[in-house]
């Protein structure tokens, strides 16, 4: 049997969600795609420079980033803030909490910064990192949930009609391998997109 990690590819983006605090302890969760060096124990995340992810990073230095199967909570995480956050477990001899319910989790303290461009690149060290459930496996419409997830943080930005057709599409990946949960988080996303674009659209806009 082998011994290598399933993310011993540093190369990879692996899309997870990520959990810190403000210095008050106020937490957030956020889906984010970092770069994963598990035998460096190193992690490099690129967060945008607005989001609270980053302003909570750089306030107190820790993390903790969970790789999952539950695309339901990366979508509704993607495009709101999730209040209260799922049910937390204490992460042994730390002072820090990580997911119930995730496939592994890396305990995170950063490193440093570089600045350049509208997201800054965080080097972190891997402190602890653990075990927790199997991942479901390959499935297409947990992909298109992601895929959706990431289109709904961009309205605005890419063109309706993009939006539209590639919503479209994925729509078929969940129709013909998704279970409820994933039919429910596209609805969700389908839903989120279509209020976004009508109160930005130039007939709402004074
Ligand atoms: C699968 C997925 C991966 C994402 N990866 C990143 C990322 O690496 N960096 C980033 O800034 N935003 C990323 N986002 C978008 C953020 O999750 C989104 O902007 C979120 O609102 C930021 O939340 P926050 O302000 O609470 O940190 C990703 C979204 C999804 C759905």
């Amino acid at each position: 049997m082998s011994n290598v990690d399933c993310v011993d590819q540093s190369d990879l983006v692996i899309e997870g969600l990520l959990t810190t605090s403000d210095s008050s302890g106020d937490a957030n969760l956020s889906p984010m795609g970092p770069r994963i060096d598990i035998p460096r124990k190193k992690m490099v995340l690129r967060p945008f420079k607005t989001s609270r992810s980053y302003a909570n990073l750089i306030e107190t230095k820790s993390g903790v980033f969970h790789i999952t199967d539950d695309v339901n909570l990366i979508a509704r995480a993607a495009v709101g803030s999730i209040n209260p956050l799922p049910e937390m477990v204490p992460i042994i001899d730390t002072d820090a909490e990580r997911l119930r319910d995730t496939c592994r989790w890396f305990l995170l303290e950063l490193v440093s910064i570089e600045q350049e461009g509208e997201r800054a690149t965080l080097n972190l060290d891997i402190l602890k990192m653990g075990r927790v459930r199997d991942f479901t496996g390959f499935n297409r419409a947990k992909h298109a949930v992601i895929e959706a997830a990431i289109l709904a943080t961009r309205v605005g930005i890419l063109p309706d009609s993009e939006i539209t057709s590639q919503m479209e599409m994925l729509r078929s990946w969940v129709d013909k391998t998704g279970g409820i949960s994933e039919h429910d988080a596209y609805s969700f996303l389908q839903q989120f997109i279509t209020r976004k674009t009508k109160s930005l659209s130039p007939i709402n806009v004074r």
